[in-house]
Formats: C-alpha cells, sequence, structure tokens
C-alpha cells in the first residue's frame, strides 16, 4: 500500500497478518550457555562514539578462534556476557546479551574476530541519588586487550536479514547500540554489490554520540544505493520544534523514504530503545502503510490519528515486513 493523506484512510485496507514468511537462514543457537559458557579473550576496546561524549560507549572485539563460536555468528545474532562476582544476593551475574556488530565473517573475515557496541550504564538513583553502574555493561567495557572473558550463544533468530537478501530494500531504523548489527548487516550488504536500497537512520542525542560515523558517511558517498541520515535529538530540532526522533525520517524524509516504502519488497528492521518502536507504529499508520504492522481488530474504525500510546503498544505489532529488537 503505498503511503497515503492521513485523511483519507480506508479502514477496511487493514490486514492482519500472520508471522513472518521471510525466509530467514538457519543460524546456530546457544552453543554455550550459562552453565557451560566459553572463555575467549578481548583482542580490542575502542571508543566507537564520533567524538568525548558522556555517552560512553566501546568497540570491543574478542577472539573465539577454536571455539564453536568461529565463523558462526552472523548480524542481527547477540552474545551473551557473564560478568565476574555476584549479585546483591551473592549469585553469579546472569547473563546479558550484547548484539555482534560485525558482518558475517567476523571483523577479519575468517569467523574468528567478532565485535560488540557496548554503552556503560551509568545513572543516578533518583531518590537516594546514589550512582548506579550497570554490572556487565562496565564490566565488559573496562577489560582491556588480553583479558579473558566468559561468553554464551550465539542467541537470536529472528533479526536476521533474509536468506535472499539481494531482493530486497532495507529501512534501517535505529537509536544509540541499536546501531550495532546494522554495521554487520550494512557492510555484508554493500559488499555483496546488491542494487537495491539500504537506508539506515541512526538517532542519538549529540553529535559527538554518532556511532561509526566515519564508515557509514563512506558507504554513504560510496554507493548510490546506501543512504546514512542522522538525527541528532538534542542539537537539530524539527521545524516545529519537536525532537528529530529516528521515525520522522519517514516523514521529514519523504523525498527518498516514500519511493522505497511504496515498494512491496521493502523491509523495516528497528533496533534500539525499547519503545522507540511506538512512535514508529504510528507513523506507519498514519501514512497508510499498513503492510508493516499487524493490527488488532480492536483498532478497526480508529484513525490512525487518533491511536493512543496505549492502543499501539496493545494492539500493534510488526508485520511480517518488519523486523524488531528493542531492550
Ligand atoms: P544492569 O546491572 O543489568 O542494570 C540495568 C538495569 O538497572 C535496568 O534494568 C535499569 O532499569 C536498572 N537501573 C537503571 N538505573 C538504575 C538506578 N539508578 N538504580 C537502580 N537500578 C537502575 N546493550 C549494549 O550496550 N549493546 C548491545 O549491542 C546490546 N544488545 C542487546 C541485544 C539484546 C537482544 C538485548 C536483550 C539486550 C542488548 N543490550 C545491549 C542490553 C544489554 O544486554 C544490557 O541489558 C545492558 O548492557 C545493561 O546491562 P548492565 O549489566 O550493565 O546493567
Ligand atoms: P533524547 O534522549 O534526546 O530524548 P542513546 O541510547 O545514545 O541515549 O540514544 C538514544 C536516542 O534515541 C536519543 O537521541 C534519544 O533522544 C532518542 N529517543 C528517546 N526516546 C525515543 C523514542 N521513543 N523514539 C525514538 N527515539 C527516542
Amino acid at each position: 500500500m503505498a503511503p497515503g493523506n492521513p485523511y483519507s484512510l480506508n479502514q477496511s485496507d487493514m490486514p492482519i497478518q500472520t508471522a513472518s514468511q521471510i525466509p530467514l537462514p538457519e543460524v546456530d543457537l546457544n552453543t554455550y550457555k550459562p552453565k557451560d559458557p566459553v572463555p575467549v579473550s578481548i583482542v580490542k576496546s575502542e571508543i566507537a562514539t564520533a567524538s568525548a561524549s558522556p555517552n560512553f560507549v566501546r568497540h570491543v572485539e574478542f577472539d573465539v578462534s577454536g571455539t564453536d563460536l568461529e565463523n558462526r555468528v552472523i548480524p542481527g545474532q547477540s552474545l551473551g556476557i557473564l560478568a565476574e562476582g555476584t549479585d546483591e544476593n551473592g549469585r553469579p551475574h546472569k547473563v546479558r546479551l550484547y548484539s555482534t556488530c560485525s558482518p558475517t565473517g567476523g571483523e577479519d573475515g575468517n569467523g574468528k574476530i567478532y565485535a560488540t557496541t557496548v554503552k556503560r550504564v551509568i545513572d543516578e538513583h533518583w531518590e537516594t541519588q546514589e550512582l548506579f553502574l550497570g554490572v556487565c555493561s562496565n564490566y565488559l567495557c573496562d577489560r582491556k586487550a588480553g583479558d579473558i572473558i566468559r561468553m554464551t550463544g550465539p542467541s537470536g533468530r529472528r533479526f536476521l536479514l533474509p536468506e535472499t537478501y539481494e531482493d530486497y530494500n532495507y529501512i534501517f531504523l535505529a537509536t544509540g547500540t541499536g546501531i550495532a548489527p546494522f554495521r554487520g548487516m550494512a557492510i555484508d550488504l554493500m559488499r555483496s554489490g546488491m542494487k537495491n536500497d539500504v537506508v539506515l537512520a541512526f538517532g542519538c542525542p549529540y553529535r559527538t554520540d554518532l556511532l561509526y560515523k566515519n564508515l557509514f558517511d563512506d558507504l554513504d558517498q560510496k554507493h548510490k544505493n546506501f543512504h546514512y541520515l542522522k538525527f541528532v535529538s538534542r542539537e537539530d530540532p524539527r521545524t516545529d520544534g519537536t525532537k528529530p526522533y529516528v521515525q520522522y525520517s519517514l516523514i521529514d524524509r519523504a523525498d527518498l523514504m516514500n519511493p522505497i516504502l511504496e515498494k512491496d519488497n521493502t523491509l523495516i528492521y528497528v533496533c534500539g530503545l525499547k519503545g522507540m518502536e511506538t512512535g514508529i507504529y504510528k507513523i506507519l499508520g498514519q501514512l497508510g502503510l499498513f503492510d508493516y504492522l499487524r493490527i488488532k481488530e480492536k483498532l478497526n474504525g480508529v484513525d490512525p490519528l487518533d491511536w493512543t500510546t496505549d492502543q499501539v503498544k496493545s494492539y500493534i505489532k510488526p508485520g511480517e515486513r518488519m523486523f524488531l529488537e528493542v531492550y
């Protein structure tokens, strides 16, 4: 269905869709479980932001050679990390997942070195005002080359590129470390020489927080079909003064987006902050792009302009052409 005037929607057009029929590759899952993690060594850890920023994000690489992870992790999958030590109840820390940001074949092309993009969770407790440091993100960011960490995985079989990836166009919408899987996917797609369009819209607070900026600027310059859009929420207000959240790429860059969105072979991938999907569903509804959504009957007859956030949360899920990973 083509993007249209939101005021002329025919609600009976809204499909109720079933699970994705897009063929995704078979992947290895949970070869290493939390009870039996594999030791791997850190080979590199460097700042991933464009320049110094209070958003501390690192690109961390590890060597999985000789393990059953070698050559068996693909973009869209995650790896688990077990931090050392115990929680406040004396139990070993639970596993935390981190998306691989590496392309197929890893950083080295031989499937031995994989990487992730990790943000230190640092906060002040609202009431006590005590400093709060996330356990595993800080553990991982503190590790140096040569250190050994315990890893599980791989995990995830739904947030992958299709088997016949060259048959599709892609709109990737990312906030923060949600960029990780798209780094690997973008490298894979552009290396393959595929001709369809790939749009990467990335949202971050300040220009300093643009992750892997040089890589994406470079892909944008080298490939006519790769489009890198930056949405800097606290620096570039929209014309009405609101924050330019990444979902507004669908409206504010309609010149680029509409012709791609209206193609039947376009897929939308969303990764990053939990909650970002609600705004995306609303905008897709307002644009009449119901093909990307799975909408429960409860919303039949309700104009998308009137969809409340609660309704969107309860009654809308990604359709078969939309893939979601939020945390
Ligand atoms: P934790 O110690 O687990 O603390 C975080 C929790 O503390 C949150 O639940 C929060 O509600 C709570 N909290 C926050 N502030 C306070 C406070 N002041 N006082 C008390 N509690 C507070 N992360 C990445 O950085 N990069 C990735 O690529 C990535 N990929 C992921 C992929 C998947 C599929 C999933 C599910 C998650 C991913 N994550 C990623 C998130 C990651 O798994 C961890 O959740 C994150 O790093 C926080 O873990 P932590 O141990 O540092 O924090
Ligand atoms: P802001 O924090 O200005 O409200 P990071 O993970 O590096 O903090 O970046 C997350 C980015 O996503 C920020 O630019 C943040 O904007 C933005 N953001 C916050 N809430 C949403 C949302 N509901 N939908 C889309 N983007 C969001």
